[in-house]
């Protein structure tokens, strides 16, 4: 008999367990009309790889909502400052089809060349081993994400964008107000919200303009100058100042909050466990896989979505032209039909197949350093907090998009110093 299927990806239920919503999903209706939702639901590892490769499907999704807005009068005015907000980030790398992305993607390509983000594993270290002992120095109790998975991506894209470190703090200021607008961009989101953020953005718009004529002056090896630099394969574009500016404000917003809640969500996963927990701590080689299945099992992205711009069939549904589609990620990542034991973590799985950084041209640009950032972070937990556990059950945040929570307490018996093996 088939159950009810979970329509809504927002009822606590839902939001508590996206996973078992989106088995249900998969194994009873793969290609599901949500009317909630108004859009398409995919959970099948193989129609959610294959739609990030299906030119049917746009990622230009900020400018029919920016149209849709247009067109509705009485709220113009009083959105006036999220139509100006969303007119920036409609320009974004992310939500840009071809030709506009590639040209795009092949100037940031430049600046995460695997060199680069490979140098910068010692620095990291030290970052993270700072704000260890700082949250250790605060007691056996804490919130691991102000403490160490907050902090920790806004310094590291703020240093590899060669900002001076006294700006740091302005980089997470930002960064929560980017999130205010992309968490508002569909929803109810209030005026005066997206007032303050637009006050915000423009005020890091200025800032990193100021940081592009200082660098287009005098570059360095840093990622802007990388950047700035001309077409690396030859071509003869430069991105202008609003589209570095454009970059910069994307790096910012795409790498902050996902690798606060790949730690975060690794840190619950691995924790809930002590054994496993315990497993991982004593042997470093098992960090990385345990990055990965928790990259699989909790992944910071739960949804993504693209707009249809050409009928066509899949399973027998006709998907047409205007609508939407949903790539469930936590419904692909654990399809049984793609990986054995699909809800366990497995650490001798040969390759991470998973979509946590999704396919195809819009693939994660950052998935290195993010896994980089990952793996120094959880592996250094593990070891300098023993017996590290959370305490209690954080809720999640009630978004569609991604798996997150405001925060999360934990304790652990008593911090290790960073030179202690
Ligand atoms: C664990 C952390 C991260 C996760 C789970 C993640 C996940 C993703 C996913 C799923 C996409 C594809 C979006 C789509 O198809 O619409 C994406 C794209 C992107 N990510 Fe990440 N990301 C992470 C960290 C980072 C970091 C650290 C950076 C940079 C500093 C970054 C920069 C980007 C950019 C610029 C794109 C757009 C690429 C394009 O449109 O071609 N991400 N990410």
């Amino acid at each position: 008999m088939t159950p009810e299927l979970p329509d809504d990806l927002l009822t606590p239920e839902a939001l508590r367990d996206p996973d078992s919503a989106a088995a249900v999903l998969r194994e009873h209706d793969p290609v599901h009309w949500s009317p909630t939702h108004r859009a398409w639901l995919l959970t099948r590892y193989d129609d959610v790889v294959a739609a990030f490769r299906n030119p049917a499907l746009s990622s230009d999704r900020v400018r029919p909502l920016m149209s849709a807005r247009a067109e509705q009068p009485e709220r113009a005015a009083s959105q006036d400052a999220s139509q100006r907000m969303l007119a920036l980030i409609s320009e974004w790398m992310v939500v840009t089809d071809p030709p506009a992305h590639t040209r795009l993607r092949r100037h940031s390509g430049a600046a995460f060349k695997q060199q680069r983000i490979a140098a910068m594993e010692e620095r990291i270290q030290t970052l993270v081993d700072g704000l260890v002992d700082d949250f250790g120095d605060g007691g056996p109790r804490g919130d691991l994400i102000a403490g160490v998975a907050y902090p920790l991506p806004a310094i590291v894209i703020a240093e590899m964008l060669g900002a001076p470190p006294a700006d740091r703090d302005r980089f997470r200021e930002w960064s929560d107000e980017l999130a205010l607008v992309a968490f508002g961009a569909g929803g109810d989101a209030r005026a005066e919200r997206h007032e303050r953020a637009l006050r915000g953005l423009e005020e890091m718009a200025g800032y990193f303009r100021d940081l592009i004529a200082r660098r287009r002056h005098d570059p360095g090896g840093d990622m802007l100058s990388a950047m700035m630099a001309g077409d690396p394969t030859g071509g003869q574009t430069e991105l202008s100042d609003d589209e570095l500016v454009g970059m910069c404000a994307l790096l910012l917003f795409a790498g902050h909050e996902t690798t606060t809640n790949a730690v975060a969500n690794a840190i619950r996963l691995l924790t809930a466990d002590p054994a496993l927990r315990d497993r991982v701590r004593d042997d470093p080689a098992l960090v990385p896989p345990a990055v990965e299945e928790a990259l699989r099992l909790e992944g910071p992205i739960k949804v993504l979505v693209r707009w249809v711009v050409e009928d066509h069939e899949l399973r027998g549904r006709t998907i047409r032209a205007g609508e939407r589609v949903y790539l469930l990620l936590p419904g692909a990542n654990r399809d049984p039909e793609r990986f054995e034991d699909p809800d366990d973590v497995v650490l001798t799985r040969s390759r991470p197949n998973h979509v946590a950084f999704g396919r195809g041209i819009h693939a994660c640009i950052g998935a290195q350093l993010a896994r980089i950032e990952t793996r120094i972070a959880v592996g250094t937990l593990l070891r300098r907090l023993p017996g590290l556990r959370v305490d209690g059950d954080p809720p999640r945040l009630p978004v569609l998009a991604s798996r997150a929570q405001e925060s999360l307490p934990v304790v652990h018996d008593g911090a290790r110093a960073a030179s202690t093996p």
